[in-house]
């Protein structure tokens, strides 16, 4: 019998056979959920880079269809961003059966004319999606740049009227580039943002989106996500976000979510704003047009520093669960909360406890089910302990496992994955991952989706959230929480297994 791991994940999506980056033309279309990703067709490792495509209708069930435009000998099909042309504004398709349009980075090789840049093109589709063609009038918009990419498009209404605004960057001068267009064929220049915060070597793959401040709509903020690698709070690649405002041609960052940089120069990465304190959660962006404006992201659970290396064949990283996103006033400023999408037919939790205490002590919980995630769910006073922990995909004897532990003193949550099975494949795997996490009236809230080579954390309402790959050990699935150093109170426990 073959026990090597196959960790092909459950509730994550993966391409078949093929290597996947970024989430690219997220768009929610005639009740289907469109992920596109940026696709090495003929290989595991990346390259040949174009846009494979899956669809779903819950953001759990994903169907994988064939490469829907792709890299040929002029280009490389970099990530982008598709809108539903509702106006027909680029004739493309008609108001009664509007176009879907993507608008995707040209990475020009060096037998193009276009040679040496990159530029931002346009590829449409009149079959909701499923076949694409290329725009004859490609690039539509270039600045002489090597650099200039990941256009995230969307439509913005203003007293002006009803345009389309474009974020981009120019990767290298850490800057988001914005334009706008009244037909996604002609651009005219904004304004840009950055560097700030978080400088890192590359900004790519950036987001805006207004989001109501607790639900609020006469309250409502701007987010600009921006990616960055490297350079992220855990090392290597990651996404950051700013609030702030947005009046049609720029962007201005609320003073508090920015971070003043220190007298040497240096900016405390800590104290940035982070879609993910973990090392795996890259390239995040929306979903264009989803249902009863809600805002959905979905990122690549994957990091450059060790992409290549991921020890699985023949398929090579997926994404991150889909998360719902809003801002909620929290320690008295407006910040995203992310909450996953899960199944909502998961049956009964295999196991529930309520008010139960850990006096120094440790409670074995219902081991992970291969062929199935398991998704834990708790509310945990720490009380007197000075940790309290979560031992994940472990060995039955305790020799290995991923720990998720609360430290009360310093108010951080880690997530420990540096025994957690194979992180040989590459040496800037093995890693522990923290965030500052405040306890609210004494309560620790936790959701933890752990798949068969991932862990994603979503602390107190999803205000912290922690991602990370890990490969652990066949056979490795053991459960358990722990107090050390004094009482804990488990208010509630649920461990429910997602197929
Ligand atoms: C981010 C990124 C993008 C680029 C794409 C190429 O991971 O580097 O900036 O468009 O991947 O695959």
């Amino acid at each position: 019998e073959d026990t090597t791991p196959n960790f092909r994940p459950i509730v994550h999506y993966t391409a078949k056979n093929t290597w996947l980056n970024d989430p690219n033309g997220l768009v929610w279309h005639q009740d289907v959920y469109h992920l596109f990703y940026q696709n090495n067709p003929f290989g595991n490792v990346w390259g040949n880079m174009s846009w494979g495509h899956a669809t779903s209708a819950d953001l759990l069930h994903w169907t994988e269809h064939p490469v829907a435009i792709a890299g040929d000998e002029e280009e490389d099909v970099f990530s982008g961003s598709i809108v539903v042309d509702h106006g027909n504004t680029s004739g493309f398709g008609t108001v009664e059966d509007p176009a879907l349009v993507a608008i995707y980075t040209s990475a020009f090789k060096e037998g193009s004319a276009h040679r040496g840049t990159q530029a931002q093109s346009l590829a449409f589709s009149t079959d909701a999606g499923m076949t694409w063609t290329k725009y004859a009038g490609n690039p539509v918009l270039g600045r002489g740049s090597a650099h200039f990419r990941d256009p995230k498009v969307f439509p913005y209404e203003g007293p002006a009227g009803s345009c389309w605004v474009m974020v981009a960057v120019e990767a290298r001068h850490q800057q988001v580039v914005l334009y706008r267009s009244a037909n996604l064929k002609d651009w005219e220049y904004l304004s840009t943002f950055g560097p700030a915060n978080a400088i890192g070597a590359e900004w790519e793959c950036p987001d805006l989106f207004p989001l109501p401040v607790d639900g609020d709509t006469d309250n409502v903020k701007w987010v600009l996500v921006v990616n960055l690698n490297p350079g992220a709070v855990a090392g290597g690649s990651g996404g950051q976000y700013f609030v702030g405002h947005f009046d049609g041609v720029q962007f201005t960052a609320d003073p508090d979510s920015l971070v003043p940089a220190d007298a040497d120069g240096t900016t405390d990465l800590r104290h940035c704003l982070w879609l993910d304190w973990g090392r795996d959660y890259y390239a995040a962006v929306s979903f264009s047009n989803a249902p009863e404006n809600r805002r959905i992201m979905i990122g690549w659970m994957n990091n450059w520093d060790y992409a290549n290396s991921l020890p699985t064949s023949p398929w090579r990283s997926g994404m991150s669960l889909a998360r719902e996103v809003g801002l909620a006033t929290v320690d008295g400023l407006p910040r995203l909360v992310q909450r996953p999408v899960l199944p909502l037919d998961g049956g009964g939790p295999a196991c529930t406890i309520q008010d139960l205490e850990l006096a120094d002590s440790r409670l074995q919980l219902p081991d992970a089910i291969p062929g199935s995630a398991q998704l834990i769910e708790a509310e945990i006073l720490p009380g007197t302990a000075r940790t309290v922990a979560f031992r994940l995909l472990g060995a039955k004897d305790g020799s290995a496992a991923t720990v998720l532990s609360f430290d009360t003193v310093k108010d951080r949550l880690t997530l420990d994955r540096r025994n957690s099975g194979n992180i040989a494949f590459h040496d800037k795997f093995a890693s522990a991952e923290s965030a500052p996490v405040k306890l609210d009236g004494g309560v620790l809230r936790l959701r933890l989706v752990v798949d068969q080579c991932s862990v994603e954390v979503f602390a107190q309402g999803g205000a912290v959230v922690l991602s990370d790959l890990v490969f652990p050990l066949a056979g490795n699935q053991s459960t358990e929480v722990s107090a050390e150093g004094g009482t804990v109170t488990v208010r509630k426990l649920a461990v429910t297994a997602l197929s």
